[in-house]
């Protein structure tokens, strides 16, 4: 083969190569053992001798020429590869960040939570006690013996005759009397769920939460517990917020009230508006009494909410039902809106 027509061929093929391993088999086929260039060295011998240098000159110079050019077009190749790379895995920083929902906190652990923390810092700590409850503290020891009529005004799931799932958070308070054998001063709140027959509609659910609450100590009297209520309610819903208390009756407070908070018009006393929010009282004699303390010796207040009512009242929440059924439309408008 002609050396001219060699040069040409191998100008030709590298223009075709796209990849290093072909770049490699293009050079075994030019360089190789037994490629073309070693193939032609091998004819000298079939020269005259005054030939062999020339021709010996001219194939090194090809052989030069495509090995250089070899590694050139190796280093083009290579750069070649890492454009792509570059161009393929181009990040763009404009562009927007994925978005990641992160989960809510439910409005109403969100207020029950709230009023945990406002009363610890008054000096209470939280006390729980059992969902399924005895007869004994759930009424009994509330001063509601067997017979006693009060205890229609909570319908109860019982399990047996003396078992039931509690119907309100007050006997968590006869447990902790209990278990202060009749010293004070007890400063706490019960926050848990409560259970009552009731057919669930947008404001009745047989299961609801409770917040009861609880001073034993000597001298307590009536001021401290107003005075503890509106410092609650404006703590809760804002300085311009004004309680009223009406008399009312649970058999384990005397005397007992109903505690109303001022929605609408707060400067007007004639349309004022009144919405009812817990219920409260002086813990009753023989409620003190049962539980191990001397009634002329101690005296205290409880009060008992339904966190639902006033995360209700707080968002602007028409459903009770939406606090337990989880719908994510409903639960993420809360996100990060806490204290609001
Ligand atoms: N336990 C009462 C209820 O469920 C509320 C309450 C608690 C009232 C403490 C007075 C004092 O209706």
């Amino acid at each position: 083969m002609n050396l001219e027509n060699i040069k040409k061929e191998y100008q030709q093929l590298v223009q075709e190569i796209t990849n290093e391993k072909e770049l490699y088999d293009l050079r075994v086929k030019f360089l190789g053992k037994k490629g073309i260039l070693t193939e032609i060295m091998k004819g000298a011998k079939d020269l005259l001798p005054e030939e062999r240098p020339t021709f010996g000159k001219l194939v090194n110079e090809i052989k030069e020429y495509i090995s250089s050019n070899i590694e050139e077009t190796k280093q083009i190749l290579i750069e070649k590869a890492i454009a792509e790379k570059l161009a393929s895995e181009e990040i763009d920083v404009t562009l927007p960040a994925r978005k990641y929902s992160l989960g809510g906190m439910n409005p109403l652990n969100k207020v029950i939570e709230e009023i945990e923390e406002l009363f610890i810092t008054m000096g209470y700590s939280v006390a729980e006690g059992p969902e399924v409850e005895t007869d004994k503290f759930n009424f009994e020891m509330l001063n509601l013996p067997k017979d006693h009529p009060a205890r229609d005004m909570q319908d109860s799931f019982y399990i047996t005759n003396e078992l039931l799932m509690r119907t309100q958070t007050s006997p968590v308070q006869a447990r902790e009397m209990l278990k202060a054998e009749g010293k004070g001063p007890i400063k706490i709140i019960c926050p848990g769920k409560v259970f009552r027959r009731d057919n669930d509609d947008a404001t009745h659910s047989h299961q609801f939460t409770q917040i009861e609450g609880l001073v034993v100590d000597k001298n307590i009297t009536f001021a401290d517990l107003k005075g503890t209520l509106e410092y609650l309610i404006k703590s809760l819903f804002g300085e311009n917020k004004k309680i009223r208390l009406r008399p009312s009756f649970f058999p384990f407070t005397e005397p007992s009230v109903e505690v109303d908070i001022s929605w609408e018009n707060e400067d007007d006393e004639e349309s004022i508006k009144w919405l009812e929010i817990l219920g409260a009282g002086m813990v009753h004699p023989n409620v003190l009494e049962m539980a191990g303390f001397d009634p002329n010796e101690y005296s205290g207040f409880a009060f008992g909410m339904g966190p639902e009512r006033i995360a209700m009242l707080k968002y602007g929440i028409t459903d009770i039902r939406s606090f337990y059924t989880n719908d994510v439309r409903f639960l993420e408008q809360f996100n990060n809106t806490r204290n609001d």
